[in-house]
C-alpha cells in the first residue's frame, strides 16, 4: 500500500507542476507559495534532483530588490483565488506578488538536497543560490526585528504560515477594519467554511494588507505602520535553523567572508528566543510587540526548539512533558494548538489540525537531539494520517479526518521525503 502511496504522491507533484514551479493544490491555491515550494523541492529530490532545485530557483525569481522573498508569486492571473495581485497593489511589478514573506526554510532544504546529491553535483547552482539566501536572511535581520530583541516579528498572520493560530486572536482584535473595501472570499467556495478562518479574520487580514499597500510595501515603513506586529517562535526557530544551515553551506562552498555575519545572526536569534519563553507555560510562545503580552497556548511550533538547535534541558524537559501530555489527549500528533486550551478546534486550519510539514520539522529536530522515540511517534502518526485520509492539506488530530484542499503538494512531498515507510526515501 505504501508503494501505491509513493506513486500517488509523485503523481500529485507532477500534476501540480505548472512548468518549473508547483502550486499547493488546484482551485484553492493556484499560485506559487513560498514555503510550500521549498518543501515540494524535498519531495522532487527523492526522484529528480534537478527538478527539485529548479523549484527553489523559480521561487527566487520573485525575490524583491530589498532581499524579501514573497509568500506568493502571482505568475499568471487566476480568478479562483483572493486576494490576488490587484488587492496587494503589485500588479505593475515584473513579478506580481504578495507584500510580505513566509518562514525561510530554503537554506535548510538546499543544504539537504546538495549534501545528498553527492560530490560536486549541483554545486554551481547552489553557489548561485547562496547570495540570494544571504540577502533574504539579511532582510529578516534588518526589517523584522524592529525592537532589536533578536526574535523575528511578523506583520501579518500569513507571514507566519499559520494563518489563524489562536495566539493571533488577541493582537488581531486590535486591528481596525473600518473603511476596508468590500471583498468576496474565494476560499470558502472550495472548502467547507468550518475548516477555514472566520469572516472577521479575513476582514482583519485585508486591513493589514491595506496598511502595507499604503506604504508601497516599503519594508521599514510597513513594520512601523502595520496594525499587527507579533514576534513568532515558529519563524524565529526556522530562521535560526536556516542560518545554521547557511553557515554550513558557506563553509562548504568557500563563502567564508559571509560567516561572521551569519554567526552574528545566530547569536542574536539565540538571545531573542529568551524573550519568547513563557515561564508559566514552559514553552516558547508568541510575543505581541505592541502590548508586550506573551501568547497563552502551546502551539506545534514550540516543539521546533530542538530543530533550531536548542539543547538546553530547561527548555527540552518541559517540552517533553507537554508532548507526552498532548499525546495522551489526541490520536495523532502533533496538533497545531494545545487540545487542553479553549482556543482548540480540531478541524479549523491552524487552531488544532495536524500539518505534515510541521511534523516533518519537529521530527527532524527530535531525531537530531537524540529523541528517536518521540520522533518516530510523529513520523508514524503522519504516515497513519496519510493512509487514513490521503494527501489532504491538514488533518484532525482527534479522528484523523483529512481537511482543507485535496491532492496537496507539500503533504505528498513530505510523505516521499520522510513519512513513507519506504526507507530509501527517508530523509530523517
Ligand atoms: C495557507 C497556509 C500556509 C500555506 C498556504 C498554501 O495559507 O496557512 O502555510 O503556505 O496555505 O498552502
Amino acid at each position: 500500500m505504501s508503494a501505491d502511496l509513493d506513486a500517488l504522491a509523485r503523481s500529485i507533484l507532477k500534476d501540480n507542476d505548472l512548468g518549473g514551479y508547483t502550486i499547493p493544490t488546484k482551485g484553492l491555491y493556484p499560485y506559487q507559495w513560498n514555503w510550500d515550494s521549498i518543501f515540494v523541492a524535498l519531495g522532487f529530490a527523492t526522484f529528480d534532483q534537478d527538478r527539485a532545485l529548479e523549484e527553489i530557483e523559480s521561487l527566487f525569481e520573485g525575490q524583491w530588490d530589498d532581499g524579501m522573498v514573497p509568500h506568493i508569486l502571482f505568475r499568471k492571473d487566476d480568478p479562483s483565488y483572493f486576494p490576488g495581485p490587484d488587492a496587494w497593489g503589485t500588479s505593475d511589478r515584473a513579478m506580481p506578488s504578495s507584500g510580505h514573506s513566509q518562514p525561510p526554510v530554503a537554506a535548510t532544504v538546499v543544504r539537504e538536497i546538495f549534501e545528498s546529491a553527492g560530490e560536486g553535483k549541483l554545486e554551481a547552482r547552489v553557489r548561485a543560490l547562496f547570495p540570494k539566501m544571504m540577502a533574504w536572511h539579511r532582510w529578516f535581520a534588518t526589517y523584522r526585528d524592529p525592537q532589536g530583541h533578536g526574535s523575528v516579528a511578523i506583520i501579518h498572520p500569513w507571514e507566519s504560515g499559520r494563518d489563524n493560530l489562536p495566539d493571533w486572536d488577541a493582537p488581531m482584535s486590535a486591528v481596525d477594519t473600518t473603511g476596508i473595501p468590500a471583498f468576496t472570499r474565494k476560499d470558502t467556495a472550495h472548502v467547507d467554511p468550518e475548516m477555514r478562518p472566520r469572516q472577521i479574520d479575513y476582514e482583519r487580514y485585508m486591513a493589514i494588507v491595506a496598511a502595507g499597500r499604503a506604504c508601497g510595501w516599503n519594508a521599514r515603513k510597513v513594520t512601523q505602520a502595520s496594525p499587527f506586529l507579533v514576534a513568532d517562535p515558529g519563524i524565529t526557530f526556522i530562521l535560526l535553523r536556516a542560518n545554521r544551515d547557511l553557515a554550513a553551506l558557506a563553509r562548504r562552498l568557500g563563502f567564508d567572508a559571509d560567516l561572521p555575519e551569519i554567526e552574528g545572526w545566530i547569536a542574536k536569534l539565540e538571545r531573542g528566543l529568551e524573550r519568547l519563553w513563557n515561564p508559566e507555560l514552559g514553552a516558547h510562545t508568541t510575543l505581541d510587540l505592541k502590548t508586550g503580552k506573551l501568547g497563552q497556548g502551546v502551539s506545534s511550533v514550540a516543539f521546533l526548539a530542538p530543530y533550531a538547535g536548542v539543547r538546553d534541558e530547561a527548555v527540552l524537559a518541559p517540552l517533553r512533558a507537554h508532548f507526552d501530555r498532548i499525546a495522551g489527549r489526541v490520536d495523532y500528533m502533533v496538533p497545531s494548538y494545545d487540545p487542553d486550551h479553549q482556543g482548540f478546534e480540531h478541524l479549523r486550519y491552524w487552531r488544532g489540525p495536524v500539518w505534515a510539514v510541521v511534523n516533518f520539522m519537529i521530527a527532524r529536530g527530535l531525531t537530531q537531539a537524540g529523541d528517536h522515540t518521540r520522533a518516530e511517534r510523529v513520523r508514524a502518526d503522519t504516515a497513519r494520517l496519510v493512509k487514513h485520509s490521503g494527501f489532504a492539506e491538514y488533518f484532525s488530530p482527534v479522528d484523523g479526518t483529512g481537511a482543507g484542499g485535496k491532492s496537496f503538494s507539500w503533504t505528498a512531498a513530505v510523505w516521499l521525503a520522510w513519512a513513507s515507510p519506504n526507507p530509501s526515501q527517508r530523509a530523517a
